[in-house]
């Protein structure tokens, strides 16, 4: 089962197993993560479910929808080229180790 580690602001890390064809958001809240809101369920209509990508992972990752790239212009913390919304990644085997970064806000 793949595995993917959320980093927090502070710096602590949580390393979760997930579920193929789960999306990182999922993961994250399934395993109740502070700092993943997801409050539209995963729908990409609210961006509380932003991450910053590793960037040695970032260019394995497939290309953003123009959905998530408007919203993440909207996100309550800085946007970054490494910005992402974990909703919108599909966890897949090849992506066991992903290294996503919380931002410090949500909202
Ligand atoms: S959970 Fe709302 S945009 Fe990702």
């Amino acid at each position: 089962m793949p595995a993917i580690t959320f980093i927090h602001p502070d710096g602590k890390s949580d390393r979760v197993e997930t579920s193929d064809g789960e999306s990182a958001m999922q993961a994250a809240t399934r395993h109740g993560l502070d700092g993943i809101l997801a409050e539209c369920g995963g729908n990409a209509m609210c961006a509380t479910c932003h991450v910053y990508v590793d960037a040695s992972w970032l260019a394995r990752l497939p290309a953003m929808a123009d959905d998530e790239d408007a919203l993440l212009d909207g996100a309550a913390a800085e946007r970054q080229p490494a910005s992402r919304l974990s909703c919108q990644i599909v966890i897949t085997p090849d992506l066991d180790g992903l290294v996503l970064k919380m931002p410090e806000r949500q909202v």
